[in-house]
């Protein structure tokens, strides 16, 4: 079994506890192949909290002089560390040393006064640069913030020398860079200064892909505002003494209580909140928001209140994530393919979700002999006192300090595991049975619906329960149609192609090329060939392009 060993221990034990040490002792291979611990969820999210309450959004010019523009700055304090990026213009994100250099800044800089307008005196900390001297000849250096496109993607997956490799590029492509999830903390950040207008001790989290370890550039960014640290949820009051309550406003429910936040609070960033445009109050979902785009980051904005179990479930996905860099890796290109065949879709309906793919993944990488991932009961043993967490009558409760989890010694390797997944969907007991992750097994499906997924901490709800019975039979379809392509030999081996050509997709490449199924199940009444023939058809096609190639 292996273990993560915690961080400290395991330095002292490699490198002792000074430099002579160091040098005497040499780490044995097992050690050195040993990972310290991940840390966990909360520790991460306070940190990149704190983060961003240090760091400014600065409009720019692509040609700014870059000398002047951080000497400026650094009047008001050390500077940390800074990127650039562009999105309908350019943008520095700033990060500064200490807090107070961000009030410093603030007192230097004027509300601007715009001819034939007035503008709402709000000081945020979205700050634009002007007159900052001549423009320079090179432009700033900007940090990428979304994806290639897919075109892009196959031809770069082409050219690796195995789906391991195909796998693991696919993910690196497609993660959310370090200066990525900067920004989205920090827009966060900007929209709490805009809340704190109500309740000032309050603090806007973010969850769901953002921060769950499955994020790809370019995904929406959900918010979650949390009142806890004001209303005081988990403290016990004292039977005497003065109580801070008086003539408060009452609703009838806890949903109503959301809803009326999430309305004035929605209002305010409509009037106030600087970059935000296209506020739209949706209060009446199952889970009320209000969604607007953040235009100078550039992301879809959905903020919630009152999701505690959304943020659990976060959590739970970023542990599993951070347990075995394969499920990282399962998890993007699984995604990575269902969209590219239109099984995932940006607009809401009878899709599987990105969600319930996730949860599909983790389920299949549990069913593994030996597992390769715990189920979340064994995770819920492993838990101490101060993980313990009941949200509206559900327990939560799960481990979260890694080094308490040991994990089984499975070296199945990413081709492998892929082939294996897609074999697995495209013959599931759908009909019967329910993905259940808290188990680790499948269970009889509890009320019908076409593809039955549990929630793992609503047991009585079903994740998946938007699907239709066409969209899942697509979705075995396409498995059936990958798990044979993956075991053909003229598909699995490299191509190689030579400089300067485009390579010939071959592995994961050709799964992520337009499906002959999803053509023909999409338009129902063309007449089907038989699958084989379809498939015949696919590698004649590609052999042909190979050929060209060679020629
Ligand atoms: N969630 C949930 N139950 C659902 C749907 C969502 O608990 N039926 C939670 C999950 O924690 C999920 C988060 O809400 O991660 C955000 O949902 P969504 O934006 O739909 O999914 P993401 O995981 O963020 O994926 P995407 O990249 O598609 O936005
Ligand atoms: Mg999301």
């Amino acid at each position: 079994a292996k273990s993560f060993p915690k961080t400290e221990a395991c330095f002292q034990r490699k490198f002792g506890t000074n430099a002579a040490a160091a040098q005497a002792e040499v780490p044995r291979k097992e050690e050195i192949e040993e990972k310290a611990a991940p840390k966990p969820f909360i520790d991460v999210q306070a940190e990149r909290q704190e983060q961003a309450e240090r760091s400014v959004l600065i409009s720019c010019q692509s040609k700014t002089n870059e000398k002047k523009f951080l000497k400026l700055l650094s009047k008001h304090g050390d500077i940390k560390k800074y990127f650039y990026y562009e999105s309908y213009g350019t943008y520095a994100v700033v990060e500064f040393a200490n807090k107070e250099s961000i009030a410093s800044l603030l007192e230097a800089t004027a509300i601007p006064s715009v001819n034939h307008e007035s503008t709402v005196p709000f000081k945020s900390r979205l700050l634009s640069l002007r007159g900052s001297g001549p423009a320079e000849q090179s432009r700033l250096q900007c940090e990428p913030q979304t994806t290639i496109p897919i075109n892009e993607l196959i031809q770069r997956l082409s050219r690796e020398e195995s789906v391991d490799r195909q796998v693991t590029s696919l993910t690196e492509a497609y993660q959310l860079t370090e200066e990525n999830v900067h920004l989205r903390f920090l827009v966060c950040s900007l929209v709490k200064d805009i809340a704190a207008a109500y309740f000032p001790e309050c603090i806007i989290r973010p969850f769901g892909s953002s921060v769950n370890g499955f994020g790809k550039l370019g995904c929406d960014l959900d918010m979650f505002l949390d009142l806890d640290g004001i209303s005081g949820r988990n403290i016990k009051v004292p039977k005497t003494g003065l109580s801070l309550e008086y003539q408060m406003k009452r609703a009838s429910s806890e949903r109503a209580v959301t809803q009326s936040i999430l309305s004035v609070i929605g209002e305010c960033v409509d009037q106030f909140g600087p970059g935000c445009v296209g506020v739209q109050k949706i209060l009446n979902a199952r889970c009320p928001l209000v969604r607007f785009a953040h235009q100078p980051s550039g992301f879809q904005c959905d903020l919630t209140a009152n999701n505690r179990v959304a943020m659990k479930s976060t959590e739970l996905l970023y542990l599993y994530g951070a347990l075995d860099q394969r499920v990282r890796c399962m998890v993007f290109t699984v995604r990575c393919w269902a969209r590219a065949h239109g099984i995932t879709s940006s607009i809401p309906g009878a899709w599987i979700t990105n969600f319930s793919l996730t949860v599909m993944v983790l389920f299949f990488l549990q069913r593994r002999s030996p597992p390769i991932i715990p189920t979340l009961d064994h995770l819920q043993e492993l838990a101490g006192p101060g993980d313990k967490s009941v949200i509206e009558g559900n327990d939560c409760t799960f481990v979260s300090d890694f080094s308490k989890i040991q994990l089984h010694n499975n070296t199945e390797t990413l081709e492998q595991l892929l082939r294996e997944f897609f074999e697995f969907y495209g013959s599931f007991a759908f009909t019967k049975m329910s993905i259940n992750i808290r188990k680790g097994k499948e269970q009889n499906k509890p009320e019908v619906a076409p593809l039955h997924i549990q929630n793992p901490f609503e047991p009585s709800l079903n994740v998946s329960k938007n699907v239709n019975g066409t969209q899942l039979e697509r979705f075995v379809a396409l498995c059936q149609e990958s798990s044979w392509l993956l075991q053909q030999s003229d598909i699995s081996t490299p191509r190689g192609g030579s400089e300067g050509q485009t390579p010939v997709p071959w592995g994961l490449a050709t799964l992520l090329l337009p499906s002959q199924v999803a053509v023909i199940k999409g338009r129902k009444k063309r007449k089907r060939e038989p699958a084989s023939e379809r498939i015949k058809s696919l590698l004649e096609s590609l052999k042909n392009k190979n050929q060209q190639k060679k020629s």
